[in-house]
């Protein structure tokens, strides 16, 4: 059934022994997109994957590969992540003195960029450079690793962030992150959101279909 809501399925919680399986299984079973979490160590206290395992992936894919960079100084690496096959990039305000540098890079490298809140960072923060980018994730649980609870505080800037997007003249989806279900995603959805970030929920479920479906509201 057609929705206006995007699942994009958090490869970091897939069974990384079989990831090429496993992003088959996710398209298979209706997810819009793959997102792909870059952790530095030093932004995050993690460490997950980089160009090389996001090229694997890019083999495999069949739809957009949605990147979210947790690394420091991100327009660093801008290039090689869209040579590498993103589609969306996005990084973290928190990360960086120059964001706009960074949307400009994003853009001329072909792919579509996004900003990111951590959940403690106020929506003020981004207001002004919510025009210039695609997309804006809200960050649900404190960035760095899967399987986190839903922090339902951060669904107010969700909310804030809508009657941003609202006001323009061209699309700005609004994504969440960490700990979404098909509980937190009915919330997600009522305060804005239309891109759903889901790993250990999705990639967990005996039958992912049926997942995408709920986390969709469908
Ligand atoms: C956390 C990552 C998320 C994470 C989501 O830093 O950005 O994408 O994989 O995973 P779940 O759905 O397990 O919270
Ligand atoms: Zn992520």
């Amino acid at each position: 059934m057609k929705s206006d809501i995007l699942v994009s399925a958090s490869l970091l919680g897939c069974d990384l022994s079989n990831l090429g399986k496993e992003v088959n299984r996710a398209q298979d079973s209706g997810v819009d997109w793959l997102h792909f979490d870059v952790m530095d160590g030093t932004f995050v206290p993690n460490i997950s994957f980089g160009q090389p395992v996001l090229e694997a992936v890019k083999k495999h894919a069949k739809v957009p590969i949605d990147t979210h960079l947790m690394i420091k100084d991100p327009i660093r690496y801008v290039e090689e992540f869209a040579k590498a096959g993103s589609k969306v990039i996005t990084f973290h305000i928190e990360a960086t003195r120059e964001p706009l540098m960074v949307i400009d890079r994003i853009r001329s490298c072909g792919a579509m960029p996004g900003i990111s809140v951590k959940p403690g960072t106020p929506v003020g923060m981004i207001k002004d450079l919510v025009p210039y980018v695609d997309l804006v994730l809200i960050m649900t649980v404190e960035p760095g690793f899967g399987g986190q609870g839903f922090i339902h505080e951060t669904l107010k800037k969700v909310s804030m962030v809508r009657a941003l997007t609202d006001k323009l003249d061209k699309k700005v989806h609004i994504e969440v992150d960490g700990g979404i279900n098909d509980k937190t995603a009915a919330e997600c959805r009522k305060a804005g959101a239309d891109v759903l970030v889901s790993g250990t929920y999705l990639f967990g479920s005996g039958d992912m279909a049926r997942s995408v479906g709920l986390i969709k509201g469908l």
